[in-house]
C-alpha cells in the first residue's frame, strides 16, 4: 500500500478549513550546488532558502494548509523555521519526510494533506524567490477554470530540434513556447489518481503537471516570473543572494527610510554550574586544578555566549536550534566545535565579524592572569578581535556563593 492509498490518514480533524493546499518540496539533496547539505537549508542572506520559500506563501490573501517535505533528517530542524516562517499562523503547517525521488517527495506532501483541501499547489523550495502574486495567479486560475495551472514564461532564446549526431532539424517555433515554473495548481483528487497511473507506469516525468496532462486532464499556463527562478547552481544562489539584497535596499526607499546598515549586533548568554570532576573549560582554554562547568557538552559559557551572539547578529537562531542541545553527536563537545560552526554558518550567510566583547560574571577562575590567551585564541576562531571582561557579584546570587558562572556576550557582525 502506498502512501496515497490512505490519504486522511494523517487528517486533523479539528482543521479541516482552507480548500486549497500547498505542497512545498524541500527533500532534495542539492548535489548541483554543493553546499555539502540539503538544498532548501543552505542560507541565503541570512535566512534558509526554505524560510525564504515559505515567506510568500504565508503572505497570500486567504488561508492554505502547508505541507512541507524534508529530508528524514531535517524535520526538527524544518520545523523551527516553518514556525518562524508561519508566525501565528503555525497551524497551518506540518512537516513530513520525503523521499529519494521528487515524485515520492510529492507524494508524501499529497497524504499529508486535510481532507478539506481540494486544490493542491505543488511548490519546488528550491524557487525560494517566487512572489505572492505567483502563487495567487495560480490559484485563481485553478479556482476558474477547474484545470492545472502552471505558470511560465515565453522563451527568449532561439530553440532547435536536433538528432541523434546534434545535426539541427528544425528551428522550433518559439511563441509556442513556455518554461513552466513552479507553484503548479491541480484539483487534489485527479491529481492522486494521476499518480497512481504513473505509480504503475514508472513514468519519468520532470513536473507534476507533465503526469496530469498524460493522464489527460487539461493544463493551463498562465504568467511566471523571473524571480522565480530555481535556485540549481552556486551562481543561482549567488544572484538570489543579490536579489535579496536589492530587494531590501528597495523597500527600504518605498518607506522612506534610510538605506539598510550593513552592520548588525546580537547577544548572547550562557550560565552553567559547577560540577564536581573533571577539569574546567572556559573561554577556550583548559584551567588545570579549576573546578569545571557541568552540561551536556563541555560547559564552555564563554564559548556558548559567543556562539548565540553571532548567531542571533546574523538572525540564524541560537545554539539550541543549530545544534540541537540534546544532539548526541555533541556530547562533550569543545566549545570550539560550537564556535567554528557557527562562524562557519554566519561566512556562509555573508557575514563577517568585526567583533566580540564578553563580560564572565564568576569568582572563579582569577581570569585577569590569562585575559590574553584567551582572547588569542577566541578571536582566531572567530576571525575578529574578541575581548573579555571578568566580574564578581560581591557574593549575591548564584555566581556569589560560587555555585556557577554566567558569560554575557555581544557580537558585531558585518554583511561582506
Ligand atoms: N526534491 C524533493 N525530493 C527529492 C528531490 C527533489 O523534495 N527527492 C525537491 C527539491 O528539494 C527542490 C525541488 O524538488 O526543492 C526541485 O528539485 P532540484 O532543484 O533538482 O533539487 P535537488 O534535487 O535538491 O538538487 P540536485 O538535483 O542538484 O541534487
Ligand atoms: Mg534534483
Amino acid at each position: 500500500m502506498t502512501a496515497i492509498d490512505e490519504p486522511g490518514a494523517v487528517a486533523d480533524p479539528s482543521l479541516d478549513g482552507p480548500a486549497v493546499g500547498v505542497i512545498v518540496v524541500a527533500a532534495g539533496s542539492g548535489t548541483r550546488l554543493g553546499a555539502g547539505i540539503p538544498k532548501a537549508f543552505v542560507s541565503l542572506a541570512g535566512s534558509t532558502v526554505l524560510e525564504h520559500a515559505l515567506a510568500p506563501v504565508f503572505r497570500l490573501r486567504d488561508a492554505v494548509q502547508v505541507v512541507v517535505v524534508v529530508p528524514a533528517d531535517r524535520v526538527g530542524e524544518a520545523e523551527t523555521i516553518g514556525r518562524r516562517a508561519a508566525g501565528k499562523a503555525a497551524d497551518h503547517l506540518r512537516v513530513v519526510v520525503g523521499g529519494e525521488t521528487r515524485q515520492s517527495s510529492v507524494l508524501a506532501g499529497l497524504a499529508a494533506l486535510w481532507p478539506g483541501v481540494r486544490t493542491v499547489l505543488v511548490h519546488d523550495a528550491a524557487r525560494a524567490l517566487t512572489p505572492t502574486e505567483q502563487f495567487e495567479r495560480v490559484i485563481d486560475a485553478a479556482a476558474r477554470t477547474g484545470w492545472g495551472v502552471v505558470p511560465g514564461l515565453p522563451v527568449t532564446d532561439t530553440i532547435k530540434r536536433v538528432d541523434a549526431s546534434d545535426l539541427v532539424e528544425q528551428t522550433v517555433d518559439r511563441a509556442a513556447l513556455r518554461a513552466v515554473q513552479t507553484p503548479q495548481a491541480f484539483p487534489r483528487d485527479a491529481l492522486i489518481a494521476a499518480f497512481r497511473v504513473a505509480e504503475d507506469r514508472l513514468a519519468a516525468a520532470t513536473d507534476d503537471a507533465a503526469l496530469y496532462a498524460d493522464a489527460g486532464h487539461p493544463v493551463l499556463t498562465v504568467a511566471g516570473s523571473e524571480a522565480a527562478f530555481k535556485i540549481t547552481t552556486p551562481w543561482d544562489a549567488q544572484r538570489a543572494e543579490r536579489l535579496l539584497a536589492d530587494r531590501d535596499r528597495g523597500r527600504e526607499r518605498e518607506v522612506g527610510a534610510r538605506p539598510t546598515s550593513s552592520i548588525r549586533t546580537g547577544i548572547g548568554v550562557d550560565v552553567h554550574a559547577f560540577a564536581d570532576d573533571g577539569e574546567l573549560s572556559l573561554a577556550g582554554l583548559s584551567w588545570p586544578g579549576e573546578r569545571p562547568l557541568a552540561g551536556h557538552s563541555d560547559g564552555d559559557a564563554v564559548a556558548h555566549a559567543i556562539v548565540d551572539a553571532l548567531l542571533s547578529a546574523a538572525g540564524l537562531g541560537d545554539i539550541g536550534s543549530m545544534f540541537g542541545t540534546d544532539d548526541p553527536r555533541f556530547a562533550g563537545a569543545s566549545g570550539e566545535v560550537f564556535l567554528r560552526a557557527a562562524v562557519e554558518r554566519l561566512h556562509a550567510a555573508g557575514f563577517v565579524v568585526v567583533n566580540v566583547a564578553v563580560q564572565l560574571v564568576g569568582n572563579r577562575p582569577r581570569f585577569a592572569p590569562r585575559r590574553t590567551e584567551a582572547e588569542g585564541v577566541l578571536s582566531a576562531l572567530v576571525h575578529g578581535p574578541v575581548s573579555i571582561a571578568a566580574t564578581t557579584t560581591d557574593a549575591l546570587g548564584f555566581t556569589g556563593r560560587g555555585e556557577g558562572v554566567t558569560a554575557i556576550a555581544t557580537a558585531l557582525i558585518e554583511r561582506r
